[in-house]
């Protein structure tokens, strides 16, 4: 079994990006402890990262064919991008959003996900521990 774990822009700048909102860990190391999870429990998982919405979109058009799941962070296109939500919509498979910061604690045009409503889930708040949350969660889901 197959996960996605998609990544919106400036995540790629974890580590020295903001670190008292977003932690000190750099992408690649979240992205490892989840690797490693993920072997534990007998799933592949396959990390992307992209600052470019059409990339996005297209890897998450493609999922479908390959993936069980996904868990994505669409980072600043969560509050703008109605073609990432259509994508994940279209994708048909089960998504759990995770957020690093509690987006409801800071700005007002954070508070609104307008790809939320198509996922399963959605995690924040957590740092970094919130992509493993999504992963426990999302194997609830495609492992009852
Ligand atoms: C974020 C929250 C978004 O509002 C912000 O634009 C990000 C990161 C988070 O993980 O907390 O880039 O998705």
């Amino acid at each position: 079994m197959k996960i996605l774990i998609v990544n919106g822009p400036n995540l790629n700048l974890l580590g020295t990006r903001e670190p008292t909102i977003y932690g000190a860990d750099t992408l690649d190391e979240i992205m490892n402890r989840v690797i490693d999870i993920g072997k534990t429990h007998g799933v592949e998982i396959v990390p992307y990262q992209s600052n470019i919405e059409g990339e996005l979109v297209s890897t998450i058009g493609q999922a479908r064919t390959q993936y069980a799941g996904i868990i994505i962070n669409p980072a600043a296109y969560t509050h703008t991008s109605v073609a990432i939500r259509d994508a994940i919509s279209a994708s048909g498979l089960p998504t759990v959003e995770v957020h690093l910061s509690n987006t409801h604690k800071r700005e007002e045009f954070r508070h609104v996900s307008l790809t939320a409503p198509v996922c399963v889930g959605q995690i924040m708040g957590f740092g970094a521990t919130g992509y493993e949350l999504a992963l426990l969660g999302l194997l609830r889901i495609l492992r009852p």
